[in-house]
């Protein structure tokens, strides 16, 4: 079972953003991905290198970062996740930990403003439209449909 690290807080500027929708954008950052690099145990992986250039840069109104462990996508790493309130969550990869930080950051700012999850495919950065892992609905209150039981 992978572990959940300790959060980055999010700051107190973007908590009074009033144009914020209310709801919590969370991205999960995979510190242990190594995108296909041998990397030493002592040594930073591209994972945490990813988690530490979003950890430096403004984050947008609403956004926490998590560190995560892994998410099962490690032949394809990097890799993030977004989430929060009733939306659809989304898994990217093959994220480069150098020069797709801010393609990250906007992508999450765009996930962060709808209402759903969905981000319309012609504003959706060029990477999330190539590097979707999977998609998982939001959770729903409504019933399962029985199932047939003839
Ligand atoms: S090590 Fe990053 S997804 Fe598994």
């Amino acid at each position: 079972m992978p572990a959940i690290l300790p959060r980055a807080p999010i700051r107190d500027e973007q908590m009074k953003d009033a144009h914020a929708p209310p709801v919590t954008t969370e991205l999960l950052v995979c510190v242990k991905c190594r995108r296909g690099q041998e990397a030493p145990e002592d040594d930073r992986r591209p994972g945490q290198r990813l988690y530490d250039a979003l950890c430096a840069k403004e984050l947008p109104a609403g956004l926490r970062l998590t560190p995560v462990e892994c998410l099962q996508n490690c032949d394809n790493g990097c890799t993030v996740a977004l989430r929060g309130g009733d939306r659809w969550t989304y898994i990217y990869g093959s994220i480069n930990e150098v020069s797709q930080p801010d393609v990250i950051l906007e992508g999450a700012k765009l996930y962060h403003a709808t209402g759903d999850g969905l981000i319309p495919w012609r504003e959706r950065p060029e990477h999330f439209k190539r590097n979707c892992v999977a998609r998982i609905p939001p959770l729903t209150d409504n019933p399962a449909p029985e199932a047939d039981k003839t």
